[in-house]
């Protein structure tokens, strides 16, 4: 069993691009298993900073590869850009990325229609990143999506491009009154694509299964977050595909009992992007005092992320729709001048105290929650080198933390860079 999963267990953004990188170190390989160019993940080494969509985060340790699995949803314009700044920053991308063809592709008219339809739901919108993320799913699940195989044959991707034209012309022209793509254009555009990407495309579902048939160490990187699952999130103000860890077998065709551990990534409090319920939210100078200290602005779209403290009922939910057994903290040295922390241990609703994360919009948006107030450690937490070197304080927030959730708290970053990293032994 040879099999990692790295999961988000929040609302995204919990610093996963950090600790894969970090742990991917060792690693054989790294597989991204669902989601799109909607992620931003990011990873510091020495002040250089590096953001990836869709490209795995081991692809910095040059012994590693990586592998973009069937279950991620492929946008050839950013993987390209994401390529070219990889390879400018003497990275060496072509020996070591692999590509499912399996994978379905985002087409232009994905974006457009995740566009209008934002702009279109007004109050209902989901605040999407409008990267097309929603409408390529649509098409995968209605089966008319163009996945990469489909390159091969042209005739055949002719007539399944034009087949989608159609269908969204109806849509994009007649209501909201775009003028159609061009089909040549359109084919030019991919076929070329499949050409640059050639030597990257594989059945990656049979080398993985090699892979653990061989016993490689593998990563499963999952992006976004379990609150934002399309079964198990805050529906419908969710992303739509399974971040949470089953995700990982079907993204990438690999079986469960594959699986050897669960590490859910941990923000030491929470942050959303985009609309939807946020039980612990802060709409005050606490708040905007987390965003200012976190640089909480994302990633993809740098919109500023709604914050709040850290919510142990939504977490050990996580914990247990995922199976981790192991969290890496994340953030922690962001907490550090505050001389209270507040953490969300229970949720009331109508006087009754809930037993269970709520499923529907109406009780997560009206609840009340209760927190347990904890003193702050008041003390920088920066060049901390080993965990008997943590206060008293931060070793309280840990215990109730596990205590809360049954997991274990086994990795702690106190800074953007790969180096400010504590690792339990
Ligand atoms: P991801 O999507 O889960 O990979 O997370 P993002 O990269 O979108 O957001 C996490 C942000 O926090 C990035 O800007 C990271 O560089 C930064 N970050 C990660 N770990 C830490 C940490 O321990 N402390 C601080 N201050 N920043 C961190
Ligand atoms: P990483 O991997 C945080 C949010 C959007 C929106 C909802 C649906 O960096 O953690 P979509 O474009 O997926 O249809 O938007 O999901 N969202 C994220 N929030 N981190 C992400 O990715 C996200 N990817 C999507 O803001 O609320
Ligand atoms: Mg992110």
């Amino acid at each position: 069993m040879s099999v990692t999963i790295v999961v988000g267990s929040q609302w995204g953004d919990e610093g996963k691009g950090k600790i894969v990188d970090l742990i991917s170190k060792d690693a054989d390989i790294v597989a991204r298993y669902q989601g799109g160019a909607n992620a931003g993940h990011t990873i510091v080494i020495n002040s250089k900073q590096y953001v990836l969509h869709l490209i795995p985060s081991g692809i910095l340790h040059p012994n590693c590869i990586c592998v973009i699995g069937n279950g991620v949803v492929i946008d050839p314009i950013a993987l390209k850009s994401e390529i070219k700044m990889l390879e400018e920053n003497g990275i060496d991308v072509h020996n070591r990325l692999f590509i499912s063809h399996k994978a379905h592709l985002i087409m232009p008219y994905h974006k457009l229609l995740d566009q209008v339809r934002e702009k279109d739901a007004k109050s209902y919108a989901i605040g999407t990143t409008g990267r097309g993320i929603g409408p390529a799913y649509f098409d995968k699940a209605t089966r008319v999506g163009i996945r990469i195989v489909d390159l091969l044959d042209r005739k055949g991707f002719e007539q399944k491009l034009r087949n989608n034209l159609e269908e969204k012309y109806n849509i994009l022209h007649k209501i909201y009154g775009f003028e159609s793509f061009n089909i040549d254009e359109l084919m030019e555009e991919y076929l070329s694509f499949d050409a640059e990407i050639d030597d990257l495309i594989t059945d990656t579902t049979l080398y993985l299964n090699n892979a653990i048939q061989q016993g490689k160490k593998i990563i499963a990187e999952g992006a976004q977050g379990a609150l934002l699952d399309i079964d198990h999130g805050t529906y419908p103000f969710v992303t739509s595909s399974n971040p949470t860890s089953g995700g990982a077998c079907t993204g990438l065709g690999i079986p469960p009992t594959s699986i050897s551990n669960v590490i859910g990534i941990v923000k030491a409090y929470t942050t959303r992007v985009g609309n939807g319920p946020f039980p612990t939210e802060l709409n005050d100078e606490t708040g905007e005092r987390l965003r200012q200290i976190g640089a909480e602005f994302g990633a993809t779209t740098g919109r500023p992320r709604r914050c709040g403290w850290l919510d142990l009922v939504a977490l050990r939910y996580s914990v247990m729709v995922n199976g981790i057994k192991d969290i890496a903290l994340t953030k922690l040295d962001v907490l550090d001048d505050f001389d209270e922390i507040n953490v969300c241990t229970s949720y009331t609703y109508e006087g009754r105290t809930l037993k269970s994360f709520p499923v529907d919009i109406h009780t997560l948006e009206n609840l009340k929650c209760e927190y347990t107030i904890l003193k702050g450690w008041k003390t920088s937490l920066k060049g901390v080198r080993h965990w008997t070197e943590l206060p008293a304080e931060v070793l309280q927030y840990f215990e109730l933390i596990e205590k809360f959730t049954g997991a274990e708290i086994k990795i702690v970053s106190l800074s953007p860079d790969r180096a400010d990293t504590l690792i339990k032994l």
